[in-house]
């Protein structure tokens, strides 16, 4: 957080919202569904990829403040199992952006320690986007900094049925098939975000109210954000906007909150529960 607050100049209007930020308490993980790329052009009378295009700045500005932040993950869905669908000038599009993202990032990503990594089935790109993809995945794979994880040709249900293959795969190479009993760990060791914390925070832009595929296991308790901003107009503000607002949720995990059932809190409780089951 320090990081970001000495990159912000006196009078910046992001300066107030970062310093009301508690920096004990800032997710360590944040996963964004970034969604409105289209309608941003439609409403500009510009085609599609105009939208996706104007997409790309804000996620290098979001990678540059969760990077200034110090937190540990940011996942992005960049391109969806069902993204296939849509027009190959479209799709085409889109690779040419992630390979001029990777090309034009490379040295940002080194300078400040960010490591990147590529979640889904990245075998089915076209071979030159995962050649790039990949070499960019081996050059920072030994940076300790914030980790991105890109999802591309990414989908929750999908990334399930690989877990569910991956281990009985290992499990028939190791020759203890017949005796497989998975628990919740050992099943989240066989997904793609082996590792790394679940998402504390999932945003996601224009307004949608869906998860669309995304994380399906890991967002179990993730807390969600929907802003109607569009994607092209996800600034820093926004996202730490996005911040403030988690850090006044009371993540209670299916218990009670702190402090919820103390002292004589926890004492009228018992007595309302005495009269609750006498009266039945
Ligand atoms: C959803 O908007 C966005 C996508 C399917 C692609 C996301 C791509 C980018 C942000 C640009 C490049 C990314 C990287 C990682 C360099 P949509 O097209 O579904 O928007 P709509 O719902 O308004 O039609």
């Amino acid at each position: 957080m320090k990081d970001l607050l000495e990159s912000l100049q006196p009078g910046d209007p992001d300066l107030n919202l970062a310093q009301a930020i508690d920096p004990q308490r800032l997710p360590a993980h944040i996963a964004i569904i970034m969604d409105g790329n289209g309608r941003w052009a439609n409403r500009r009378n510009l085609p599609r990829v105009a939208g996706h295009s104007a997409g790309v700045g804000p996620v290098r500005s979001t990678v540059e403040t969760c990077a200034r932040m110090g937190l540990k993950v940011l996942t992005l869905y960049a391109f969806s199992v069902e993204n296939w669908k849509r027009p190959r000038s479209e799709v085409e599009t889109l690779w040419r952006l992630l390979r001029f993202y990777l090309k034009k990032e490379l040295p940002e990503l080194q300078k400040n320690g960010i490591r990147l990594k590529a979640i889904g089935r990245v075998e089915a790109l076209p071979p030159q986007v995962r050649a790039e993809l990949e070499s960019v995945i081996e050059s920072t794979a030994k940076n300790r900094g914030l980790l991105v994880n890109l999802a591309i040709n990414y989908g929750g249900r999908s990334e399930i049925v690989d877990a569910v293959n991956h281990i009985i795969e290992t499990a028939r190479r190791e020759g203890r098939l017949d005796s497989l009993c998975v628990d919740e760990a050992a099943f989240a060791a066989g997904l793609y975000t082996a590792g790394a914390p679940d998402p504390d925070l999932l945003i996601r832009t224009s307004g949608e109210m869906r998860i669309s595929n995304f994380l399906l296991w890991q967002i179990a308790y993730s807390e969600l954000y929907v802003t109607e901003t569009l994607w092209p107009d996800f600034n820093r503000r926004e996202l730490l906007k996005a911040i403030l607002d988690y850090q006044k949720r009371d993540r209670r995990y299916g218990g009670l909150s702190n402090g919820a059932y103390n002292g004589a809190r926890k004492h009228r409780e018992a007595q309302l529960v005495e009269a609750v089951v006498t009266s039945q």
